[in-house]
């Protein structure tokens, strides 16, 4: 007790020194919300605590590990499916050495059991930012419980991706719903020991890969900086376990260079971003129709098969008529409404309900906004149709036409419908005074000119033709003026 108190005086006097203790004891030493407790590790990079999570209308609270100062996006969480709607949460490592995170309202999170009586466990936020859960009584320096064992979305240095043979243990990442909602989203950044490289997975499907290691500085589609950080890529393989993981020179973890630290995340859109030099690699720019850049192609609807198609976030409106459908689902990520529309070639849009979780599917034209001032939604842009000549039947012609040239095609029909009525009425005269009605049929047929004809037969169909024009006989807007089919 005594100690807990003169913790909690160290803590309260040190906060803003960063120098509160890094280490919790067996025998009833807790971190409370209530209290504001916190760890903070040795070199002071690292703060483990509560923090509260969400929009300003709803937020929850998390017991997390955030880097320096900056709560904003806490890199690991204990209790990220989980939230703790009050202020009652509390980490403690009791007397019979469990350590657990208990709330008024919930299940509580089971860390670790200790199964003998005689531990003295300790639990130290180290410089790493690794919370390592050990036994002092014990010989050995058996790690019993670390938070790097349990990642959250983010990938820091001496953290492992991929799996441990002997315990079973898979290490992996898993982006959060959304930017406001942390409990586990679609993406997740995975080991492929078969390949040997890193894979973005979505709701299980791979939608990126980073190719091979080309050196121990770089994947083929990741290229980090690495020159200030003295990063390197350690790679294991063998029949224990298999992973990756980064290290950057121990000098990273001092103070002085805390502005130098490289951590990738995993953002629920689907990219990998590192912190260090704020770029950003993977799925997010895959869409199933490309293969760029570690892309995976992948089968989808003929509708959005070509290569143009593509969700764009754009400002506007869908008119009140337009069908839409909700379904309010918070484990559904915006990647997920996507996901359904994209499948779906009735859906044009989509947008998020609350906490930018659930989905709104629109089925009906989208009005965009050029001031940019309307509402934001992610709307499948489909490619201008090109005009190319489908390959049609021969009984089909396609005429370019421009306004002028139809006006004058008009115009010339019209002159020959004036001189053909003008023959046939010269030659019923003719027939008339010479009284034989036996020989008048082929007359017409055989008029010598067969230009004549042919543009009789054009100008025809293309009156026909303007009747339908609206409809399905329009192919697209080319450089010269509306292009038809027209039956000959
Ligand atoms: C963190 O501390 C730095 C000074 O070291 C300060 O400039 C910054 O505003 C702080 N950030 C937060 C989120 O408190
Ligand atoms: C805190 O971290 C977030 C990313 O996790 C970053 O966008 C933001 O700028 C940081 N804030 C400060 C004050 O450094
Ligand atoms: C527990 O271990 C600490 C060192 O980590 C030691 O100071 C303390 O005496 C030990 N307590 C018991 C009861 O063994
Ligand atoms: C794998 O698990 C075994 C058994 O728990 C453990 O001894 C070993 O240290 C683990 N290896 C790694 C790399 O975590
Ligand atoms: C999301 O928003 C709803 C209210 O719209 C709220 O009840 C819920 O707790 C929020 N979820 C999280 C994880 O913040
Ligand atoms: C690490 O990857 C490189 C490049 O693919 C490979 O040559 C090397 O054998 C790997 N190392 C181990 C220990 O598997
Ligand atoms: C990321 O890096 C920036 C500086 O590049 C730093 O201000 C920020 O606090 C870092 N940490 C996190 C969690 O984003
Ligand atoms: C909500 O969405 C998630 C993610 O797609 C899914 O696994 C779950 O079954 C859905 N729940 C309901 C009630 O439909
Ligand atoms: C597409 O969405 C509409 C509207 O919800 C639905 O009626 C239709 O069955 C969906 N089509 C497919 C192929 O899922």
């Amino acid at each position: 007790m005594a100690r807990r108190i003169y913790r909690f005086l160290l803590v309260c006097y040190c906060a803003s020194h960063a120098l509160a203790a890094d280490t919790l004891y067996q025998g009833g030493d807790s971190i409370a919300m209530a209290w504001l407790n916190t760890l903070v590790s040795k070199n002071g990079l690292f703060t483990l605590g509560f923090t509260w999570l969400g929009s300003a209308e709803s937020s929850a609270g998390y017991l997390g590990i955030w880097y320096y100062n900056n709560t904003s996006h806490p890199f690991w969480l204990a209790n990220r499916d989980k939230p703790i709607a009050d202020s009652s949460g509390v980490l403690a490592l009791d007397g019979s050495g469990n350590m657990k995170l208990t709330y008024s309202a919930g299940d509580l999170v089971h860390f670790y059991s200790s199964p003998s009586s005689t531990t003295n466990l300790t639990a130290v936020l180290e410089d790493s930012g690794n919370f390592v859960l050990k036994d002092a009584n014990s010989l050995s320096d058996r790690i019993l419980w670390q938070s790097f064992d349990d990642p959250t979305d983010t990938f820091l240095p001496g953290m492992k991706l991929g799996i441990n043979y002997t315990s079973g243990q898979t290490w992996s990442l898993t982006s959060w719903t959304s930017n406001l909602v942390p409990a586990p989203g679609a993406f997740t950044l995975e080991w492929e020991r078969d390949t040997q490289e890193l894979v973005i997975k979505r709701r299980t499907e791979t939608y990126w890969t980073s190719g091979p290691l080309t050196s121990n500085t770089g994947f083929e589609n990741i290229v980090i900086e690495s020159a200030p950080l003295d990063f390197s890529y350690i790679n294991v393989s063998n029949a224990d376990e298999d992973y990756i993981m980064f290290t950057i020179s121990a000098n990273q973890y001092t103070p002085q260079d805390r502005t130098i630290f490289s951590m990738w995340q995993m953002k629920y859109d689907g990219n990998i971003v590192d912190n260090f030099t704020q770029l950003e690699y993977g799925a997010a720019s895959c869409k199933g129709n490309n293969a760029d850049a570690g892309c995976e192609k992948w089968s989808e609807p003929a509708c959005r098969s070509s290569r143009n198609s593509n969700f764009e976030f754009r400002s506007g409106s869908f008119g009140i008529t337009v069908p839409r459908k909700n379904d309010d689902n918070s484990s559904l990520s915006i990647s997920d409404c996507k996901d359904i529309c994209w499948k779906n070639c009735s859906c044009f849009g989509v947008t998020t309900i609350g906490n930018h979780t659930g989905c709104t599917f629109f089925y009906g034209n989208f009005t965009p906004d050029p001031t940019g001032r309307q509402a934001l939604y992610d709307i499948i842009v489909q490619p201008e149709p090109t005009g190319q000549v489908p390959p049609g039947k021969r009984k089909w012609l396609l005429i370019i036409l421009a306004p002028v040239g139809f006006v004058s095609m008009m115009g010339l029909a019209g002159l020959l419908w004036f001189l053909r009525r003008r023959r046939l009425r010269e030659k019923y005269l003719y027939e008339l005074l010479t009284l034989d009605s036996t020989n008048d049929t082929p007359e017409l047929e055989n008029d010598g000119n067969k230009g004549h004809n042919l543009k009789v037969c054009s100008a025809a169909t293309i009156m026909d033709a303007t009747n339908s024009f609206s409809a399905e006989n329009k192919l697209g807007q080319g450089g010269f003026g509306p292009v038809y089919k027209v039956i000959c």
